[in-house]
């Protein structure tokens, strides 16, 4: 009977443990990585660690298939690090840019319309998987890919700059 509660209270113990670990690693998301720009007027906003959760989530159920760890599959060229959104045509490297595509994807040099082409919400009888998110959900997963180059460095957008 000792032996058993014994058992329990290690048990108990290791879980609190384990989950003290990982609440710490979540902390370490501080408000500097979480900090992005949230428009081309050099406006910042921070997200919360609930939307960067929400956005972890849906970045791997609807975009990891062709974005994997950041990079785009049927055009490399136009990845999803930081100075390829920069160098896109509007900018894509703030929360604004990135929710705007999702509505409305254009070419990388922002001249021709491309809604067949890449999911968006506009037309979502051809994305269903695009249909019901709301702008606060766009929001979360343009925030997601924002700050995965400070988290996982070159091994986001597949190390490489295209200008
Ligand atoms: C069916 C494949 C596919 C899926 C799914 C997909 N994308 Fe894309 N994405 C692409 C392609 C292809 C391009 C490049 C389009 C072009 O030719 O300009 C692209 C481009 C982009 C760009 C512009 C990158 C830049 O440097 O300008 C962003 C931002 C983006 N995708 C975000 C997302 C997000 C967020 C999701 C999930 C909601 C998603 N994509 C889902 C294929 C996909």
């Amino acid at each position: 009977m000792l032996k058993r509660l014994c058992l329990t209270v290690v048990a108990s113990l290791l879980f609190v443990f384990q989950f003290n670990i990982s609440s710490a690693s979540a902390v370490e998301l501080d408000e500097n990585i979480r900090t992005v720009k949230l428009n081309d007027q050099g406006e910042e906003m921070v997200l919360s660690l609930q939307q960067v959760k929400q956005g972890q989530r849906l970045f791997v159920d609807k975009c990891t298939y062709c974005h994997k760890a950041g990079t785009t599959k049927t055009n490399p060229n136009v990845g999803l690090g930081l100075k390829a959104l920069a160098n896109a045509e509007p900018a894509k490297d703030n929360i604004a840019g990135i929710v705007d595509y999702l509505k409305n994807p254009v070419t990388y040099d922002g001249e021709i319309e491309i809604y067949e082409l890449h999911p968006n919400t506009t037309r979502s009888d051809l994305y269903p998987m695009m249909r019901n998110l709301t702008d606060e959900e766009l929001e979360s997963v343009a925030g997601y890919i924002l700050i995965q180059p400070e988290i996982r460095g070159t091994m986001w957008g597949g190390g490489k700059v295209y200008n």
